[in-house]
Order: structure tokens, then sequence, then C-alpha cells
């Protein structure tokens, strides 16, 4: 038996490979420094859904689909009635779309992604959403939709860095999760809102909002140390640290870097965010020697899209409209293979006799 299955390979997958050990990710066969420094959100949707649908236009059409897409859903987006936090919003807007195994439905998922979190930050703010101007690529628009303001060059660039960054990561909780529903024939949105709810969790991609959190408590670089030291005693997890298959440095937190320095402003907090960043390294290296914890893609996530004045709330919803490139190609690839996933469990409960 394996409870965390990380033994088990349960995949043949072309879209991405995590190699834990050398710390290195390569998606389609980019490097993911290398596609987070030159490929924008439509260049990544067509990277990583070729060959799995046979009507795919090139990566310009696929990108000129998107921007319609995109009025589509605000024109038919469906107010929630109760107060949902930013994931559930996505997560009921994405229930309210076709559930079909087409391009047309990937495109609706992938393209009202960013109409449904900005909505609801906005909703969150007490402002009204703002319409999508289907000319603009897809990072320009986001930014547009969130803010009602034109955003800079620097800005789009950025969050173009930074969801082309985490858009797959070989099989991750959420990309398992979608793959399992889409085994059941359910659907490509259906396997997409799989992928949400297990990414929403803090050990998944719930950890960046409290990497802000931790790092606003700890306030200045001379309470780090008790602050962490405080925290570790108390059995706590350092959110942003750590991970399931790295074992070195997790290059998504690099790459993320490199797009914070690129930003106008952010030499100051990010000189308080790498102090800390090393302090807690320090101490989680004395506390477990033999178990190589490193940063982890979500310490500089937390910092970026921070930096593009993203309330943090909003930080797991942002992280899933990138991701969903990724759940979509997973899900394509697990109808073409064709196998229900269907494990077994040992059963430790009484047999009738007993009962
Ligand atoms: N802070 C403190 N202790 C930690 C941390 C951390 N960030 N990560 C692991 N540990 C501890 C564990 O508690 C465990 O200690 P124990 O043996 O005393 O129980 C020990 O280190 C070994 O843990 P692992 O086996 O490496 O942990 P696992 O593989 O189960 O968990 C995980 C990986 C969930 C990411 C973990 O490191 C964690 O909780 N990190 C904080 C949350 C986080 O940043 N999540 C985002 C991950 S990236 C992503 O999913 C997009």
């Amino acid at each position: 038996m394996d409870t965390g299955l990380e033994h088990i390979v349960a995949a043949e997958t072309v879209l991405s490979d995590v190699d834990g050990e050398k710390g290195r990710l390569v998606i389609r066969g980019w490097p993911v420094e290398t596609l987070s420094a030159s490929l924008a959100f439509e260049d990544v949707a067509h990277l990583l859904w070729s060959g799995f649908f046979e009507d795919l236009p090139d990566a310009r059409e696929l990108g000129a689909r998107l921007g319609p897409a995109r009025e589509q859903a605000f024109a038919t987006m469906i107010e929630p009635e109760s107060a949902l936090d930013t994931v559930g919003a996505l997560r009921f807007g994405w229930a309210t779309l076709d559930d079909q195994e087409t391009l047309e439905t990937a495109i609706q998922v992938a393209a009202s992604g960013p109409v449904f979190t900005a909505a609801a930050i906005r909703r969150a703010a007490g402002l009204d959403p703002v319409a999508p101007d289907p000319g603009l690529s897809t990072s320009a628009d986001f930014l547009w939709m969130i803010s009602g303001k034109m955003p800079t060059p620097d800005a789009v660039r950025a969050l173009d860095a930074y969801l082309a960054t985490v858009c797959d990561h070989g099989l991750n909780a959420s990309t398992f999760a979608a793959r399992v529903v889409a085994s059941t024939r359910a659907g490509l949105t259906s396997a997409a809102i799989a992928g949400l709810s297990a990414l929403k969790g803090p050990l998944h991609g719930g950890a960046p909002g409290p990497v802000l959190d931790m790092l606003d408590d700890i306030g200045v670089p001379e309470n780090a140390e008790r602050w962490i030291d405080d925290a570790l005693a108390r059995g706590e997890r350092l959110m942003g640290f750590g991970h399931r298959v790295y074992r070195a440095r997790d290059p998504r937190a690099d790459a993320l870097k490199a797009a914070i320095n690129r930003l106008p402003d952010t030499a100051g907090r990010l000189d308080f965010a790498e102090h800390i960043e090393s302090e807690v390294l320090h101490r989680l290296a004395k506390k477990y020697p033999q178990r190589a914890l490193e940063t982890n893609v979500e310490f500089y996530t937390a910092l970026l899209l921070e930096a593009l004045n993203i309330p943090r709330h909003a930080f797991t919803a942002v992280f899933a409209c990138a991701r969903v490139l990724g759940w979509i190609a997973h899900a394509c690839e697990q109808i073409e293979e064709g196998r229900l996933v269907r494990p077994k469990s040992v059963y430790r409960g009484p047999m009738p006799e007993a009962a």
C-alpha cells in the first residue's frame, strides 16, 4: 500500500516532466525558465493542447478565439446568489458551462477563468465587474478586468510569466484529480472543476495567500528568527517551503523571482522576502537534516501576484486560470489512454460474522 501514491506510476504523459532530484521542470520540451521568459498564455495553451484536438488552429488563431470567448463568458455570467470566496466563484462559473470533450469546451473553460476570477475580485471589493476587451491578450485583459485600468507592458509580461510558469507540473494532486474525472468521460469542464477543488487546499495551491500572511506577521527582519522557531515548535508547516517531489530547489521559484525582478519598485520587498527565505531554509535544514526542504513555487508566486496588486484571497483562483491549461491537456491525454482510473483499497472494517 502507498497512501500518498508517491511510488505509483499511474500515467504516461507527453506534457511535462518533473525531475525532483535535479530540480528540473520540462514542459513539452521547454525548460520552465525559458517558457516563463518567452511565452504568453495563448502560446502556452497552444503548446499544451497540440495533438489533442483535431480542429486546433495555429497559436495566433487560438489566441484570437479566446477574446470573444471571454466576452461570451462575461455576457452570460450568472451572479452567485450567496457570497462565495474567489475559488467558489470560479467553480460556480465553470459549473455553468458546457461539459463536452471538445476544443470549444476547452476554449470556454480557459477563457472564462480570468472573467469569473476578476469579477469575484471586484465583487469582494464592492465594485461592479469590468467587461473584457477581446482585443487584448488574456493577461492584459485579466489585469484590466481586475483593476479597470490599462496595465503596463511590464505588468502584462509578469502575469504571462506567472501563467506560463505554473501551467503544468506532472501528476500533481489537482492534475491527477482532473485525470480521474476525465477517465469517467464526464467532460472537460468537470475535469477542470475537479482540478480546482483539489488545488484549493493549503498543501497544494492554497499556500501563496498564507505566504503573505507569514511575511506580514513577521513584519521586520529582526522578528524572523523567533517567529519561525515558534511556528516550527508549534509543529506548523511554513507555507512556500517543501515539496513532495523536489529534493532540490523548485525551478519555478527562480523563474518567478526573475519575473518579479523585471517589475519596477519590487527590490525592497524582494530583499525582505529573500531574508525570510534564507532564515526559513536554515531552520528547516536544522530541524529536518535528513529531508531536503527547499523553497517551492508558492513563495515567489505570492510576491509576484502581490506586486501585480492582485488580492491574496484570489491567488489560488489565478493559479487555477493557468493550471487549467494543463488540466485540460491531461484530461484529453487520459481520454485517449481510454482506461477508467479505479485503484483498489484494503478493507480493515469488520466482516459480517464479526459485526
Ligand atoms: N514547514 C515545516 N515543516 C515541513 C514543511 C514545511 N513547509 N514541509 C514539510 N515539513 C515537514 C513535515 O511536517 C514532515 O515532518 P514530520 O516527519 O515531523 O511529520 C517532514 O518535513 C517531511 O515532510 P514531507 O514528507 O517532505 O512532506 P510531504 O511530501 O507530505 O508534503 C508539502 C509536501 C505538502 C508540500 C509540505 O512540504 C508542505 O506542507 N509545505 C507547506 C505548504 C506549501 O507550501 N504547499 C505548496 C506546495 S507547491 C504546490 O503544490 C503548487
